[in-house]
Parts: structure tokens; C-alpha cells; sequence
């Protein structure tokens, strides 16, 4: 947004003595022989990129991927920031997934080992995944859904997720999934911002052994007169009574169950839109982030296959995360299928029934690759090394973490708890599993930073190299490269294939947003700096936008939210660091006179602030902490000096108050909050 926010932040980054002290790592763990030798991308890569990143992306391209018409131009840049990846080649995201490999004679290979929360389990070969998506194809046509139509999607971490999506993406329809964990009025605005003819969701899933409500939310978010919405088709997953809308609601199990399983492929065009995935972004309104087929497919497979050193004859995958983020998107969805793995999928938390369920699915499926992120890591850190000590883990090869940086003593501990365990209660195994950090973003689709496991020597805390065909920088304030053991803002030189063709209906928002803080370059939003040797450690974010427990929020729609409340004159958020979730929202707020006041109601005003941001947002973005005081820090222009506030919320000693309008001010908030605690 502002360029003085981003500064402060970007000053902050390269003055933060924590940072520095952080950055300095002399560990590195080189592959074994016996891995590198087994891997399935070699050093050579690199140089074989490097020398026309195009036509490495054209080769990947005709390798993962099978093209019902070929493509001729590799990338049409023409029209920049607008790219063309794949140009003319007409390719089915579904087909890849599932009816080729059902050709190629792996219709009996497993393709989704699902656990459910209350410990049922389904399993999903090829051939009835592939069965399932044509019903759930014909399902979503006979409904009027057709190519370029968009579809939202609602529903947990249980198959018909990744059914639903690639149904979508076998007609061209366009999915939008929704986070399970967002808000009704959430979901109303994903919905009405693409114009969903269809919704899918389910009556409920479950939460720490209870069953938890899903369709109520659909329901208020469909009260709205004149919505798009024609039908809503409901999963049957844990029971509850719903309400029902005569015509426009069908339960799956009639409406799919009975489609005919008869469905043919056909080829979309390489840049018809595959979804639409909304991420928050510096201002109050969540960007419907847009991706397209061919170049998505591509990096997303290519990823999956180099970064975890896929062997999809043997290896068991694992990623963590939910359908409703990116990273379940890339590698739940599409990768681990187009690539014809055999993968887990998960539906409950790590806490439920006890705190080794995780170890205990990795045990049970022999899981090899296990993707997921830096909280969830010093969560289990918290819960003791005992716990995945009583399980066998030796099935383990490969470590990913995503979504966030990852501490070098998480990263350590990662390594030597999960990757060195051996079974047989505490042993250890001699070669460790590579950790594989990753750094990328809902904008660009799949996998940008990471090591090669097979290649490169792993060093804790860092995601450390730009993939082969992929040109990432770090550059200072006027964009120019900045030297090894200089920090500065990340940014990607030239395109990629799975980058993001825009924000759903606002190509200026997509231009101001990333193309336009540095000429010809896109713009991450991330602080980032390149050690001695020259590798790339994340910093965080140099805009508005918090990551807590590897989720986007945005400060600014969380202040939206706490506005909205009419108790609310005025709100600020910031995040503050975390030890296990990386930041922690902290919102202040200036109340109205109409707000009850008196001994007793600061906790019942900050409950009830809390949960009306649940509402407005999800319960995810309710704030750790909510302060009321009486004023805010600003500067004469009327800025909110967030950086001040972070200081407070860190329980520092607040830096530089000297461009405050009323210098006062810090000393207020100090004493408002003394006296309150
Ligand atoms: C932001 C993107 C990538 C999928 C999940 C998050 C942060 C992501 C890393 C990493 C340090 C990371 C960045 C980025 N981030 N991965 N390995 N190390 N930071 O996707 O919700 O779009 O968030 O997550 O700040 O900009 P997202």
C-alpha cells in the first residue's frame, strides 16, 4: 500500500538486531550418496535452466503433462504484466490427474489414503477417484454449470473437496474455494465477488472429536436477495440436521451418486482460468487471486516431482495443509495426482484424540514426504520429543516446511525428532531426511525458493535458492540487486509458469499491487536478505499483511472488522511475534461512548469484539489480544504509526515516537494500560 509503511517496516528489517543474530548460520547438512544418487533431479538442472528458462518450462511441460493439442510459443510476455504460458496448447487439468494414469495401467495404485477426524478411513484407488470425478463432472453439468461458470466451494478436508475441484476443472468450470474456517459473511463475499452459480459444502465435519457445523454458514450467506447462487450441493459427513432449500439444495450422495460415471475429457485452452483462491492483501477487501491451467500444472508437478524427490511408485505423501489455502491447492488437489502419487489426506487436528495422531498416520500409511508448516513443528517441539518417540517413523525421507520462516532451532529439531527417528523407540538413523524449506505464495502458485534435496546442502532456518527456471532477487529501495550479506525486498525478475494471471476482475489492482513498486519486476510483499554464501533467508512480511500459524490476514480487513462493531471508533492491529505461531494478532481500539463502560465491562467489550470479528472475518482472525485505549499513535498526516503499536504489543520500550502528531500519546496508551492490568 503506502511506500511509508513499507519503509518503516523495510528500516525495521535491516536495523533488527534479532534478525542479524538469526542470520548467521554455519551449519549446512550436504545429501548422502545414497540419496543423491537416487534422486530424480541432478545439479545439472540449474545451468540447463538457466540457459533458456522458457524452453526448460516447455520441456517440463511436454514431460508432466499430457497435451490434447500441443503448444507453440513457451511464454507470450508481450503484454506485461498479463503473461501467456503454454500459447495455443489445449490440455485437461483432470485428465492429467486421473484418467491417464488409469490408461497407463496404475488404476490400482492409491491415490488418497483419507483419515477422518473420528478415525473413519476411506481409500481412493485411480480408477475410483477417476470414477468419481466424471460422476461429480456430469453431477455439476446436468446442474447448468458450464465451462468458465465459477463454483464455491465449502467443505473440509474429506475427499469430495479434491473430487469437487477437479470435477471443475474437467468442464472448465472455475472453483473458488472457501476456507471451512471462514465466516458466513466471508464466504458471502468470496461468492458475490466471483458470481458462484454453485455452491458445495457439506452439513458439517468435525472438531476435536465433535461434530461441527457447515451448512448454517452457506445458509446466512445466501440470505442476501439477488445472489448468484442456483444450487447448493451438500456432502453427508457428520449427521447434523440442516435446514433445507426446496429446488436449490441436493444432497451429494442423490445427486452425484447418481450421475453416470461415463465422462469424457476434453482440452481447455492453457490459459483458461483453473480458480480463483482469495488471500488478504494490504487493504480490507480480500484479492481473488486467478490462476490458469497449463503453466499452474506444470510448475505445480514439477515442484511436487524435484523439491520432495518424488519416487511415485513408492513414496507416500504427505502435506498437511487444508484445500482451503494454496499450498492444499497445489499439493493436496493437483500435484501429488498429476504426478500419480499416493498420498494421505487428513481431516482433523494434531491434538485430537491425543497429541500423537499425526505420528500415528505416518506410521500406519508409511508416509516418506511429510509437507507442512513451521507452527505446527514448535507445537509439537512444545509437546515434547517423547510424543513422536513412541512411534515407527522410519518410512520418512523427506522433511517440507511451508508457510511461513522456520526457525534454525524448529528446523534442528525437525531433523533430529522426525527425520532421524528410526522406530524402535529412539533410535536413530544415520542419514536424517532432508528438510526441504519452501518459500512461495498464493500469487505464485507453486513451490519459488527451496533446496533440491538431492542437490543442495540443506541449512537450517533458510529457504536458501530460486528453483531451477525461476529468478528471484533481493533488491534495495531503488531496485537494484543487492550484494551477499546485504538484506533488501524480494522480488521475482522474470515470469513463471504458475504465476497468477491477475485478481479476479481488477487487472489495476493486480498492476498497483505487484508490478508497480519496481519496474519490470514482481513485487512479493516478503523482507528477505542473502547471507555470505548467498542464499536466501525469508524475513517476513514489509506490508500490512500478518502471518499467524502460516495464515494470511490482513491487518487492515481485521480493523475493517473491528469498526464495523458500533462500539468501535477506531482500531489498529498489529502482529505480534509469537513463539509458536510465528505472529499473534493484537488489536487496539478506541471505544465510542455507546460502548458499556464501568468496572466490570472490559472483558465482556473485548469478548464480544472478539467474537464479532469471528463473525465478520472467521475465527482465525480473532485477535490474541484486544487493548483498548484512548487514542492512537499518528503521525501528522494521520497515519497510524503500527510500528509503535507493535513495540506495545511485544512488550518493548516503543521506538521513535519524535512524527507523532501528539508525542504524548505513547505515554497515554502506557498509562491506560497499566492502570487497566
Ligand atoms: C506468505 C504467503 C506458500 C503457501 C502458504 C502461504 C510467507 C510462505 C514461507 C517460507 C518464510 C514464508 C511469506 C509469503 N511464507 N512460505 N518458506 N519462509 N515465509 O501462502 O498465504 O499466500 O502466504 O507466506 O511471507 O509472502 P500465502
Amino acid at each position: 500500500m503506502s511506500n511509508a509503511r513499507t519503509e518503516a517496516s523495510y528500516s525495521r528489517l535491516q536495523h533488527g538486531d534479532a534478525l542479524e543474530n538469526l542470520l548467521h548460520e554455519d551449519r549446512k547438512f550436504a545429501p548422502s550418496a545414497g540419496f543423491a544418487a537416487n534422486a530424480v533431479v541432478g545439479a545439472g538442472v540449474y545451468a540447463e535452466a538457466e540457459a533458456d528458462r522458457p524452453a526448460f518450462w516447455a520441456r517440463q511441460a511436454r514431460l508432466l503433462l499430457d497435451w490434447d493439442t500441443d503448444f507453440g510459443q513457451a511464454l507470450d510476455w508481450s503484454e506485461p504484466p498479463f503473461a501467456k504460458w503454454f500459447v495455443g496448447g489445449r490440455v485437461n487439468a483432470a485428465y492429467n490427474a486421473l484418467d491417464r494414469h488409469v490408461e497407463n495401467g496404475l488404476g490400482d495404485r492409491v491415490a488418497i489414503f483419507f483419515e477422518g477426524e473420528p478415525g473413519d478411513t476411506r481409500t481412493y484407488t485411480y480408477a475410483q477417484l477417476t470414477e468419481e470425478v466424471k460422476k461429480c463432472a456430469n453431477a455439476f453439468e446436468s446442474l447448468g454449470v458450464a465451462k468458465g461458470d465459477r463454483v464455491a466451494v465449502y467443505l473440509p478436508m474429506i475427499p469430495e473437496a479434491v473430487i469437487t475441484m477437479l470435477a471443475c476443472a474437467r468442464i472448465g468450470a472455475v472453483h473458488s474455494v472457501v476456507f471451512g474456517g471462514f465466516s458466513a459473511d466471508a464466504l458471502r463475499s468470496r461468492i458475490d465477488d466471483a458470481q458462484a452459480r454453485l455452491v458445495v459444502t457439506a452439513d458439517g465435519t468435525y472438531r476435536r472429536g465433535k461434530p461441527s457445523p457447515l451448512k448454517p454458514a452457506v445458509d446466512q450467506a445466501l440470505t442476501a436477495p439477488g445472489h448468484s447462487v442456483e444450487h447448493v450441493v451438500v456432502v453427508r459427513r457428520n449427521g447434523q440436521d440442516v435446514d433445507w432449500v426446496q429446488g436449490r439444495d441436493r444432497w451429494w450422495e442423490d445427486t452425484v451418486g447418481a450421475a453416470s460415471a461415463e465422462h469424457t475429457a476434453v482440452g481447455h485452452d492453457a490459459e483458461h482460468p483453473l480458480f480463483i483462491l482469495y488471500t488478504s492483501g494490504t487493504t480490507g477487501k480480500p484479492k481473488g487471486i486467478l490462476h490458469t491451467t497449463g503453466g499452474y500444472l506444470t510448475q505445480t508437478a514439477y515442484t511436487h516431482r524435484a523439491v520432495f524427490d518424488l519416487h511415485p511408485e513408492t513414496d507416500v505423501f504427505w502435506c498437511t495443509a487444508d484445500v482451503g489455502w494454496v499450498t492444499g491447492h497445489s499439493y493436496v488437489a493437483y500435484a501429488p495426482l498429476v504426478n500419480g502419487a499416493t498420498q494421505v489426506m487428513y481431516e482433523g487436528t494434531p491434538d485430537s484424540p491425543h497429541q500423537g495422531r499425526w505420528w500415528e498416520i505416518v506410521q500406519k500409511y508409511k508416509v516418506s514426504i511429510l509437507y507442512t508448516a513451521p507452527t505446527a513443528i514448535r507445537t509439537f517441539m512444545k509437546w515434547g520429543r517423547e510424543i513422536p518417540g513412541r512411534y515407527d517413523l522410519s518410512s520418512i525421507r523427506v522433511l517440507g516446511s511451508v508457510g511461513e520462516p522456520i526457525n534454525p532451532e524448529a528446523w534442528m529439531w525437525y531433523r533430529e525428532v522426525i527425520g532421524a527417528n528410526a522406530g524402535n523407540h529412539g533410535e536413530k538413523k544415520e542419514d536424517p531426511a532432508p528438510i526441504v524449506d519452501t518459500w512461495w505464495q498464493t500469487e505464485t502458485g507453486a513451490q519459488m525458493i527451496a533446496p533440491l534435496p538431492g542437490v543442495t546442502a540443506t541449512k537450517p532456518g533458510s529457504a536458501q535458492v530460486p528453483l531451477p527456471g525461476i529468478a528471484i532477487d533481493v533488491v534495495d529501495e531503488a531496485g537494484a540487486s543487492v550484494p551477499d550479506g546485504h538484506g533488501g525486498y524480494l522480488v521475482v525478475r522474470e515470469p513463471w509458469p504458475a504465476m497468477l494471471r491477475g485478481i479476479w476482475g481488477d487487472p489495476e489492482r493486480f498492476k498497483e499491487t505487484y508490478w508497480s513498486r519496481f519496474e519490470g519486476m514482481y513485487f512479493a510483499g516478503d523482507g528477505a536478505k542473502k547471507d555470505e554464501d548467498g542464499d536466501i533467508w525469508l524475513l517476513g512480511r514489509v506490508d500490512d499483511v500478518m502471518n499467524v500459524s502460516g495464515h494470511r490476514l490482513s491487518t487492515t480487513e481485521i480493523e475493517s472488522a473491528l469498526v464495523s462493531h458500533p462500539w468501535v471508533a477506531e482500531a489498529a492491529v498489529v502482529g505480534a511475534s509469537d513463539e509458536t505461531t510465528g505472529q499473534a494478532v493484537v488489536a487496539f481500539v478506541i471505544l465510542r461512548e455507546s460502548a458499556p463502560s464501568g468496572q466490570d465491562s472490559g472483558d465482556a467489550t473485548v469478548t464480544e469484539l472478539r467474537n464479532h470479528v469471528g463473525k465478520e472475518i472467521g475465527p482465525i482472525a480473532k485477535p490474541r489480544h484486544i487493548l483498548v485505549v484512548p487514542e492512537l499513535p499518528k503521525t501528522r498526516s494521520g497515519k497510524i504509526m503500527r510500528r509503535l503499536l507493535q513495540d506495545v504489543a511485544e512488550g518493548r520500550e516503543p521506538g521513535d515516537a519524535t512524527t507523532l502528531s501528539d508525542p504524548t500519546i505513547m505515554a497515554q496508551i502506557a498509562e491506560s494500560l497499566a492502570t487497566r492490568n
